[in-house]
């Protein structure tokens, strides 16, 4: 019988993986009527990476970055006591979480799916901290990883210059409360408005004659940009403000804003509502595009290699996306 006391979370490592295939601005005014100015003026990205060749799934995004996450700490993966995918872009419906336990070898994680879009590896880290808080679980291993190429309407140029393929993994460890690094969380919801952005399900008109059964399939990505980016600009701050108010810290003890990479002038409006200057606001996706689930561990691992992040720096990490989902969580880093 386990005594449930509440315990703390560290993250271990952090690892990532993007596809060597890159498509820039330029390439993709050859396919759709857009320019390089327009891309970036208006978002900030200058190229993204895609999946490209057969049999290619969002399990080898995702398996790369976790072997490189354990390998930094040389851990053994049979450590692993669970494994959560934030996708929205499974190669199976039931599940590709599994599929990447088997390939990295992770014999004793129980392993599932979490679907929350672009808010997907906020909602993983906080799910896999709930399990490490009670002691149920040592050993965290938290995947956010999307290949939305798979599912863009390459002829529509209000979503195809956005996004890009990659996967960010953290391992975390339950630990002492004082070597908590994983201060508060604050999570939302408004399904209200998930036709704002969707990859919906589509029924065939002509049902089974017999069983009157609609079978259909999966439409691609429609998004109302604009609705999308008056949500991300407004409820953002107010869920980053209710959280370092419930924790007593002032945004001037704020080091780091890591928000989804959705869109450079999302990241600099967010910031300025906050009065959070703009060199503490970590951002990749000029080379990245939007990675959907992947983002935000994307950027932390390459923060985290070139230096940035120091012990104690205090990290404010939101995801928004949708759902429409959109939650915070407050780390403070530390290097073990
Ligand atoms: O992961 C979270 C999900 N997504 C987001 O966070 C996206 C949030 N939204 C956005 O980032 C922005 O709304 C976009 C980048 C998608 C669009 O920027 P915008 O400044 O809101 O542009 P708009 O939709 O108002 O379009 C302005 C004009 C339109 O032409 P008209 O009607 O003014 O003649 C569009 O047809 O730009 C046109 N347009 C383009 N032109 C060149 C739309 N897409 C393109 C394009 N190239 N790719």
């Amino acid at each position: 019988m386990k005594s449930f006391t509440m315990r703390g979370a560290k993250i271990l490592a952090t690892g990532s993986s993007v596809p060597d295939k890159s498509l820039n601005n330029n390439r993709i005014s050859e396919i759709v009527q857009t320019s390089d100015e327009w891309i970036f003026n208006r978002t900030g990205i200058k190229e993204r990476r895609l999946l490209t060749g057969i049999n290619q799934s969002v399990i080898d995004l995702a398996v790369n970055a976790s072997l490189k996450a354990l390998n930094k700490i040389s851990m053994n993966p049979r450590e692993i006591d669970l494994i959560i995918l934030a996708t929205s872009s499974p190669n199976d419906l039931f599940g590709s979480a599994s599929q990447v336990q088997s390939k990295i070898n992770a014999q004793n994680a129980v392993a599932f799916d979490l679907t929350a879009a672009c808010s997907g590896f906020v909602l993983g880290l906080v799910t896999a901290y709930q399990f490490l808080q009670t002691g149920s679980y040592s050993n965290v291993l938290v995947i956010g990883a999307d290949v939305l190429s798979k599912w863009i309407d390459w002829s529509d140029r209000t979503t195809c210059i956005l996004f890009g393929d990659a996967a960010g993994a953290i391992i975390l460890q339950g630990c002492s409360k004082e070597n908590n690094t994983i201060l508060d969380f604050q999570l939302n919801t408004d399904g209200n408005y998930s036709n704002h952005l969707s990859i919906a399900y589509e029924e065939k008109l002509d049902p089974h004659p017999i069983l009157n059964l609609y079978k259909g399939s999966f439409k691609n990505i429609a998004m109302n940009g604009k609705e999308v980016y008056k949500f991300a600009v407004s409820q953002v701050p107010l869920s980053i403000l209710k959280c370092l108010n419930s924790l007593n810290i002032s945004i001037n003890d704020v080091d780091w804003l890591l928000l989804h990479q959705a869109n450079e002038r999302i990241l600099k409006a967010v910031a300025d509502k906050l009065s959070i200057t703009k060199n503490k606001i970590i951002s990749n996706l000029c080379k990245y595009g939007n990675t959907s689930a992947a983002s935000i561990p994307l950027a932390l691992d390459e923060a985290l290699q070139d230096n940035k992040i120091s012990h104690d720096d205090i990290i404010v990490i939101s995801g928004f996306g949708a759902g429409l989902t959109w939650g915070t969580v407050v780390i403070k880093w530390k290097c073990f």
